[in-house]
């Protein structure tokens, strides 16, 4: 039966691994590419990247961070032997595999799950890669996995202040990203910089990257519903043209994004998206 929970587990603080059946997405995936995930009746879609897959188990290894009521709920309820509703994908564009040379791959937060499968592919493919993964320290993720992956690996962690509630001291997690970016790029020559996280991190470590004029790609997140271009969800504005992030995407050149546009896009549903949250939680 597709879409069976194989195996679940706690890797780190609010990080959680899930390994399902659903061999028409790993049969196909491609570095780069995402699926959305239907959990439950009437629930939500959500976006989710294939870290790992067997093509011919028929397996992917998805990681949630919570950060809101569906993962939540999927932390909360989900055991293996459960069926996950749907998973429709791949979808989205596979990450360009060529040979850019001295490559920055940076992850903010569990955006280095994303980072991963392409970091991967790329150093196979004979560049060499650098992956830079900045979060807190409870909630490091794929450390062994991409010290064996890549060229070299560099995990930052920063604190998570006890008296604020979790996971509000995320400026410290930006200064700490842009702060080495800055000291990598002034020692070393990359060719390029690819970047998954949120998009204010994102913007933040491109304003560096730019100082240097080096080449970036941006992996972009918005908002997405359906994720084949129908909903108009995830529009994002790049070199003056409305594209969307699932069909167009979800990688685009840094410097041809409306980062301004898309931040305040990205915050549209946060109250609503915490209510929902909390009511969960009473
Ligand atoms: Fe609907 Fe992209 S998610 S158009």
């Amino acid at each position: 039966m597709p879409y069976k929970i194989l195996e679940k587990k706690e890797i780190a603080m609010r990080n959680i691994w899930y390994r399902i059946h659903a061999p028409h997405v790993a049969k196909k995936v491609q570095p780069g590419q995402f699926v959305i995930v239907r959990a439950f009746k009437n629930g939500e879609r959500i976006p989710l990247t294939p870290v790992m897959w067997d093509r011919d188990e028929g397996w992917i290894v998805l990681i949630t961070f919570i950060r809101g009521r569906t993962t939540m709920r999927m932390a909360n309820e989900l055991k293996p032997g459960d069926e996950i509703l749907n998973i429709a994908g791949p979808l989205g564009n596979p990450a360009e595999m060529e040979k850019f040379g001295k490559i920055l791959a940076i992850g903010a937060y569990t955006g280095i799950v994303e980072v991963y499968p392409i970091a991967k592919a790329w150093q196979e493919l004979g560049n060499d890669v650098t992956t830079l993964h900045v979060t807190f320290e409870p909630m490091v993720v794929l450390k062994d996995e991409l010290e064996e992956a890549v060229g070299r690996h560099i995990l930052e962690t920063v604190p998570i202040d006890p008296n604020l509630d979790f996971p509000t001291n995320m400026k410290n997690v930006t200064k700490r990203l842009t702060e080495k970016v800055r000291e990598l790029l002034e020692k070393e020559e990359y060719d390029m910089v690819f970047m998954v996280g949120p998009a204010g991190d994102q913007r933040a470590v491109f304003n560096v990257v730019k100082e240097f004029g080096i080449p970036m790609k941006s992996d972009l997140h918005p908002i997405m519903v359906d994720g084949t271009g129908m909903c108009g969800a995830c529009r994002v504005t790049v070199g003056g043209e409305v594209k969307f992030a699932c069909i167009d995407g979800p990688e685009f050149d840094a410097y041809q994004v409306n980062w301004d546009e898309l931040i305040a896009r990205s915050g549209y549903y946060t109250d609503m998206e915490q209510r929902a949250m909390q009511e969960y939680m009473k």
